[in-house]
């Protein structure tokens, strides 16, 4: 029997971990600097969850959800997003009670059964943003703001912020039967897949990427032509307030997103390098989410950026990372004897923050010189029986090649101020 990962779920070993480590730290800081906290909610949700608040005809609910029956007794699923259990725990703990405002981010893993491909995966994950309690287009402008300061600051070029609004509960349905009379008329060229999405959710139809469907749709109607006054003025706020802080967008009235909460701003910050999987942020205002799960009449607006998907474009434009530990001093040791010797010194500078790396089964001095290498250690302590005799040990500086015997007992001193490892 040959185990293996589960299809469309990826081992992530070093030093990759090195560059989510650094995606996540920089997360933290830069959303830290707009007033936002970490939130951690479970994996597995109730259903009901995601069937009521992403939408029971939804592509995600309908056929990508990992859901099972928990001992014969509730329907339990892997959360295939991050907005609702946000919001379920908002309402369940009652913190519009404490503050109106609240201010989360979120890291973690995401689960929806679609068939996986380049940039596309089972096991995925986020880095989410909701910000809850706010209506004013200010509020969709900083989350947007963030956003791009964030892709800014990892080094994310070359790619696009797409923003529109999506109309809300009173305009929409206006817009939707208007779009689905359109589309009636052109059905004849549309693929299987619109075609079943005209009639379910029409705004849909203009995520495919097929190009028959793409030239049907040439004149198809916008949604801008039947937003209501409120619609229109809340777009127009938030494209002032993003235009008064320098951020660049482009409007694309074509945007729809694929779960049902949104309302009004939607946008996606999307490439065009990877092909079909061109998306690696999404988001938009979910006023009325909150209310649907239970809670009182609270706006909403966030986003989630891919992580896998970021992280392969930042590799496409070989945007250097961080690696995640400093050259480590590495102690090459010969025998039991100067192994026992170095114990206590390997203590003392790892006790001072110094990275420290060591063999622990005494290989050849030469397979413990290339391991040296290969960590890319800034200096190497050579122990072996004459060293130990005289205690003393060599000291070999990598980068010099220069090599000095200096006296166990000045060792650590000795390598203080030269490997800063910290
Ligand atoms: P979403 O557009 O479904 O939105 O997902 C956000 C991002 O997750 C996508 O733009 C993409 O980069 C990444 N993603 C989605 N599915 C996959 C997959 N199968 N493999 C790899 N990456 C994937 C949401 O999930 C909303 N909850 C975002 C949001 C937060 N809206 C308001 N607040």
């Amino acid at each position: 029997m040959k185990y293996t990962a589960v299809k469309g779920m990826h081992d992530l070993l070093p030093p990759a971990t090195a560059q989510w480590v650094f995606i996540e730290s920089t997360m933290r800081e830069i959303f830290g600097r707009y007033g936002f906290a970490e939130i951690r909610t479970p994996i597995v949700e109730k259903m009901p969850l995601f069937v009521r608040s992403v939408g029971q005809t939804t592509d995600l609910v309908e056929k990508e959800m990992y859901t099972f029956i928990d001992q014969g007794e509730e329907a339990l699923t892997l959360r295939p997003e991050g907005t609702a259990p946000v919001v379920r725990a908002y309402v369940e703990h009652s913190v519009h009670q404490k503050d109106p405002l609240a201010k989360y981010y979120y890291f973690g893993p995401m689960f929806r059964r679609e068939r996986p491909q380049k940039g596309r995966y089972r096991q995925f994950h986020q880095i989410g943003v909701e910000l809850l309690g706010a209506a004013h287009p200010f509020a969709d402008a900083e989350a947007i703001v963030m956003l791009v300061d964030f892709l800014k600051t990892v080094g994310l070029r070359d790619v696009r912020l797409e923003v529109n609004s999506i109309g809300c509960r009173k305009c929409r349905p206006r817009y939707n039967a208007d779009l689905q009379h359109f589309l009636q008329s052109v059905a004849g060229q549309l693929c299987e897949d619109c075609r079943r999405r005209m009639v379910k959710n029409p705004q849909r139809v203009f995520d495919c990427k097929e190009t028959r469907c793409q030239q049907a749709l040439t004149d198809a109607p916008t949604i801008q032509d039947f937003w209501c006054e409120e619609c229109s003025e809340h777009f127009t706020g938030v494209c002032n307030a993003l235009d008064a802080q320098g951020v660049q967008y482009w409007i694309n009235h074509r945007i729809a997103r694929g779960l049902d909460y949104y309302m009004r701003t939607a946008f996606e910050v999307v490439t065009h390098i990877q092909g079909a999987q061109n998306a690696i942020c999404g988001g938009g205002r979910y006023d009325g989410l909150v209310e649907d799960l239970g809670g009182p009449d609270t706006a909403g607006v966030g986003f989630a950026i891919g992580v896998e998907r970021l992280l392969m474009l930042l590799e496409a434009q070989e945007q250097a990372l961080p690696i995640a530990t400093a050259p480590p001093i590495y102690f090459a040791l010969l025998g039991e004897g100067a192994r026992r010797a170095a114990l206590p010194m390997l203590a003392q500078l790892r006790a001072q923050r110094k990275v420290v790396e060591w063999d622990y089964d005494g290989r050849s001095l030469k397979s413990q010189m290339k391991r040296a290498d290969r960590l890319n250690a800034s200096h190497v302590v050579i122990i072996g029986d004459d060293e130990l005799g005289k205690e003393e040990a060599m000291v070999r500086d990598m980068a010099t090649k220069e090599q000095i015997a200096v006296p166990f007992t000045q060792l650590v001193t000795h390598l203080q101020g030269k490997a800063d490892a910290a």
